[in-house]
């Protein structure tokens, strides 16, 4: 089995440390895609990626303008009557803030330990860097591929991907594929090997309650007019009950039950709830009663305060009725629950919980649609039989809490069947201070791509 791929893995060993200099390299750019000031930055990512799968041989490789940070494309479109495959990943990365609990700059990445500490070294800078690898070591070794490949790597993930779904849209016949290889996941816990067959969706809005027109004195104004502070404080209160549940009229209805089959998959993944919480810095598990921890991660819907503000928030006191507050709030939606439906019933519960004397507006910011995949699909097993090769162990099936919006929109918008292929390890602390990867998945995990093309290729997809 092995003996197959002695080029290309004799091929991957001798370039092991161009290669890691050169993520490294991807690594010190700081795409984050939220911050206008990083666009200059989002486009240099591009640009490099775009150069590297030029220079590895791939063609049509274009920088694609998207109204937002652009697409990178690039294809290789010669193994006739074989299958053709769509691989995503994002070359975007999250803020970084807070800076002072980054023990190294977050762009000045550093190998400590078989890890790469930066923004982005594993969410989603790994995947893709790998990837381009991947096409790399098969272009220079074989001169070719055994099945047709078109990359799309995007910028906003991180964002929202708001003007991804347009270009999909727009870019029908040139993306015609069997199949989406979407890599921006991983591996579960203990770094147990992982394909992942459930994503959550996502609701995204934000409450603003004002009142007066300007912060008042609150001695002289206190105890005769509403607090907007107060209020939201109230409504925030209310959005879940006293249980776990979230307190939305409607919020569940559209939510698919698990069946005895889904608990019983998640029941079998092996999970210590203690281990867990205590890697997280926690003491006591919560959430909505009757579900495990691994059904309230993955398979359940939530409702999240991502940050709350409003009045004075400075050192020391300052004696004030704040004229206004603020809330960002955000939702992980299941099957099939819609995310502006969402949205609506969100917006009528907080309206619902507003008292006179405030005003109340709730403004959507990002929605993306929940996926299931199934995991009898012949992609998913042939992705699960690399992982076995390559890891040396059976993956697990699993659902990620997480959302990656675009998977949804290759089945509904390109028609594609997905399968989820990453390699994060489970403690990468992605989107949290000192984010890394570990070097042995991001090997492994170039190894796994190398072998699943060549496993399509004797895969029956249509
Ligand atoms: N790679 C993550 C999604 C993910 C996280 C998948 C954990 C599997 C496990 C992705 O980059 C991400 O962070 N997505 C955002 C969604 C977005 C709409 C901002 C998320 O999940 O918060
Ligand atoms: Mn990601
Ligand atoms: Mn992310």
């Amino acid at each position: 089995m092995t003996g197959q791929f002695a080029d290309l893995d004799a091929r991957l060993d001798g370039t092991r440390e161009a290669r890691l200099a050169d993520y490294l390299d991807f690594l010190r750019i700081p795409s984050i895609s939220a911050l206008p000031e990083h666009a200059p930055d989002c486009r240099r990512a591009a640009e490099f990626l775009a150069g590297h799968l030029r220079d590895a041989g791939l063609e049509h490789v274009e920088v694609a303008e998207t109204g937002g940070h652009p697409v990178v494309y690039a294809d290789w479109l010669h193994a006739e009557d074989m299958p053709t495959v769509v691989v995503y990943g994002h070359y975007d990365v999250q803020p970084v803030d807070p800076l002072d609990l980054w023990e190294k700059p977050p762009f000045d990445p550093r190998v400590d330990d078989g890890r790469v500490y930066a923004r982005g070294a594993a969410d989603d800078k790994s995947n893709v860097h790998a990837h381009v690898q991947a096409a790399a070591a098969w272009l220079a070794t074989r001169g070719g591929f055994p099945i047709n490949l078109k990359y799309v790597f995007e910028g906003e993930e991180e964002s929202g991907s708001e003007h991804l779904d347009a270009w999909l849209a727009g870019n029908r016949e040139r993306l015609a594929a069997d199949l989406a290889v979407v890599s921006d996941t991983g591996f579960f816990e203990g770094n147990v090997p992982a394909i992942t067959v459930g994503l959550r969706g996502i609701m995204y809005a934000q409450i603003d309650v004002s009142g007066p027109d300007v912060d008042l004195h609150s001695g002289a104004h206190g105890g005769v007019v509403r607090n907007p502070a107060t209020v939201l404080c109230e409504i925030v209160a209310g959005l879940h009950d006293a249980e776990g549940r979230v307190n939305v009229p409607g919020f569940y209805d559209d939510v698919r039950a698990l069946s005895g089959r889904d608990r019983e998959e998640l029941a079998r993944l092996p999970f210590d709830d203690a281990a867990y919480l205590e890697s997280i810095g926690m003491d006591a598990p919560w959430g909505e009663p009757g579900y495990t921890t691994l059904e309230r991660r993955g398979a359940r819907p939530t409702l999240d305060v991502n940050g709350i503000w409003g009045g004075f928030e400075g050192e020391g006191a300052k004696t004030i009725i704040p004229a206004h507050a603020h809330a960002k709030v955000s939702c992980r939606l299941v099957a099939d629950q819609d995310p502006e439906h969402v949205f609506e019933l969100v917006r009528d519960r907080v309206r619902a919980l507003t008292p006179d004397g405030v005003r109340v507006e709730t403004r959507f910011i990002h929605g993306g649609r929940p996926s299931v995949m199934p995991i009898d699909h012949p992609a998913t097993r042939a992705a699960a039989a690399c992982l076995r090769d390559v890891f040396g162990v059976d993956p697990v099936y699993m659902r990620a809490g997480g959302s990656v919006p675009v998977a949804a929109s290759f089945e509904s918008i390109l028609g594609l069947p997905v399968v989820l292929l990453g390699f994060m390890p489970p403690d990468d602390h992605a989107h949290s201070p000192n984010e890394s990867m570990r070097l042995d998945n991001y090997e492994g995990g170039l190894r796994t791509i190398v072998r699943y093309w060549d496993a399509l290729a004797s895969t029956a997809l249509r």
